[in-house]
């Protein structure tokens, strides 16, 4: 080895342990360093493959980001259920595998983010955290793609366009304002129970391994007679849960943009892996009328004392990816993965959702994207649909017929899988279709209730932030929120009123402050003081 080289690639030593680099062709690269050339100094010649391919994969490494939870981080581990739903075997609610035979281990990967920033932005944002989780068990993959906070801000997929636009940045500065969130939410008067968790310590998670996390929507557990119950999602973290304060999410921001990320990472490499326990909400199947809001109403909390958290089982995570890119950037989740035992339910956003998620994944990803090994299912997949760009299907490994590609066929193939004894879960409709909100809208009820209990050092953090947001809007935006604010509770909405006045003449009087120091007056007065 010359000198040069060895300064580059370390001692002799550390040589021997280290593979050839080569091309992505196979090819032994003995320069990596310089480009050919006419002359040392001359023009680059165009077939110097090593260089062109290099650079050309360079030019091709990233993936479009998500639309939304672009920032994220993601770790690998097990799901072990309990076996029981509370004191219940769990069969008596559902027949999925994944919840059955106390102790048994499904391994998952999970993938945190927050939602409006991209990829890169600071993890210190007030905004929702994603909590996602995909469990590759033995019926297949299912996947919860759910939140830290168990509630969301709107209760209809047809308004989830607008309201990430109105949550980014604005289109023709690029600069986000609280304006455009609040002018959307000003108009949604079912987001004042989230904006009043978003605004209060709620909004700001310490880290991943200290929040909650949730389904948000509302699903079905099926049992073998076919017999539904709606049911909600719900992690507890084991490690406790934290949160901050604006200021201090300040000061963690001023030094470091990816603290959540670096803590998931650093926790698992010292061996403390975080756990949460996974519990449910149940409730009968059916509209329930005597409640003042509606079960299938994403932005209302299930009142625990009436459908208590029953406990079903703990996720541990253990693994880092060894690839950020293959293993968490690639990722795909849907609300549509399922398996048997669990159902959609009727709630109108899970429905918008369901067709949003692998639409965008066949963009960002690829048409193949589940046959990436994150994506794919640790049961054999044995199906037609293949081919498009970068397929790796060889229908020889898979054990097909390479002849037949379609079913049915009497000359060989694939095959519909055996009907199983289980009844199906066929739930009936007689209604007009129509575009309409739901009959229980009560938009405030529920925000006055979770405002009233909060600490109050929490409600002081609420109507701090509220107000410093509110301060730049415009005043009928202001106006809007208050009359929501105050719908939700008297307090809350006077305490936000007067939190806006007060901020909104201490920055009068900070700007007459600087005027005053800028004007050429001013500085006379200064410079003759000195
Ligand atoms: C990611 C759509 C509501 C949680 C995404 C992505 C889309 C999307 C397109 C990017 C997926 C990807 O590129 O792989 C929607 C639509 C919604 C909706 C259309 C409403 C109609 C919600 C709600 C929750 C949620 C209510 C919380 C329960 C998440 C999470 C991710 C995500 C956690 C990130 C998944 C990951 O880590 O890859 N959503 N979303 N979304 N969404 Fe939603």
């Amino acid at each position: 080895m010359t000198e040069e080289k060895e300064m580059r690639n370390g001692s002799k030593e550390s040589e021997q342990k280290r593979e050839t680099l080569t091309t992505r062709q196979g090819h032994p690269v003995t320069d990596n360093q310089n480009i050919r050339t006419i002359g040392n100094r001359g023009p680059a010649t165009l077939e110097n493959y090593h260089f062109i391919e290099k650079i050309s994969h360079f030019d091709r490494e990233e993936v479009p980001e998500r639309v939304v939870h672009a920032r994220g981080a993601g770790a690998f581990g097990y799901f072990e259920t309990y076996g029981k739903v509370g004191d219940e075997p769990v069969e008596k609610y559902t027949r999925a595998k994944v919840f059955s035979g106390a102790g048994k281990q499904t391994p998952l990967m999970v993938r945190f983010s927050t939602v409006a920033g991209s990829k890169d932005s600071p993890e210190t944002a007030r905004d929702p955290r994603g909590f996602a989780v995909k469990m590759y068990t033995e019926d297949g993959n299912w996947d919860l793609v759910g939140n830290n906070l168990k509630i969301f801000f709107i209760r209809d997929a047809m308004k989830f366009p607008d309201m990430i636009h109105a949550f980014k940045a604005d289109p023709a500065s690029n600069i986000p304002s609280p304006q455009r969130m609040f002018d959307f939410v000003s108009r949604s008067p079912e987001a004042t129970h989230m904006i009043t968790f978003l605004f209060s310590p709620w909004g700001i998670p310490a880290t991943y391994r200290h929040m909650q996390g949730s389904g948000v929507n509302t699903y079905k557990w099926v049992n073998e007679k076919g017999e539904a119950v709606l049911v909600k999602y719900h992690w507890e973290p084991k490690q406790g849960i934290r949160n901050l304060t604006q200021e201090e999410a300040d000061a963690i921001q001023a030094k470091n943009v990816g603290h959540a990320t670096q803590d998931l990472y650093e926790s698992i490499e010292r061996g403390e892996y975080p756990e949460w326990e996974l519990f449910v909400q149940i409730m009968s199947d059916d509209e329930h009328p005597e409640l003042d809001f509606d079960p299938l109403d994403d932005t209302k909390l299930w009142p625990p004392e009436q459908f208590p958290f029953l406990p079903v089982g703990k996720m541990v995570l253990n693994r880092n990816p060894i690839d950020y890119h293959a293993e968490i950037e690639q990722a795909a989740f849907g609300t549509g993965v399922l398996v048997d035992g669990l159902d959609f339910s009727d709630d109108k956003m899970l429905q918008g959702r369901t067709f949003s998620y692998s639409d965008t994944q066949r963009y960002r990803v690829g048409a193949n994207y589940l046959k990436l090994p994150v994506n794919a299912p640790k049961v054999p997949v044995r199906t037609n649909q293949h081919r498009g760009q970068m397929d790796v299907h060889r229908p020889d490994e898979a054990g097909g017929n390479p002849h037949v590609n379609y079913e049915p066929s009497m000359i060989g193939g694939l095959q519909e899988a055996e009907k199983t004894e289980h009844i199906k879960h066929e739930p009936q409709y007689n209604a007009k279709a129509t575009s309409a909100p739901i009959d229980r809208e009560n938009n405030y009820g529920q925000a006055g209730e979770t405002y009233r209990s909060f600490e109050d050092w929490e409600r002081e953090e609420l109507i701090k932030n509220l107000s410093a947001a509110l301060s730049i809007c415009d005043p009928r935006i202001q106006e809007a929120m208050i009359y929501h604010f105050t719908q939700a509770d008297e307090d809350y909405g006077r305490r936000v009123k007067e939190g806006i006045q007060r901020k909104m003449k201490e920055m009068e009087e900070m700007k007459k402050q600087e005027e005053q120091q800028s004007s050429p007056g001013a500085n006379a007065a200064a410079d003759k003081a000195e």
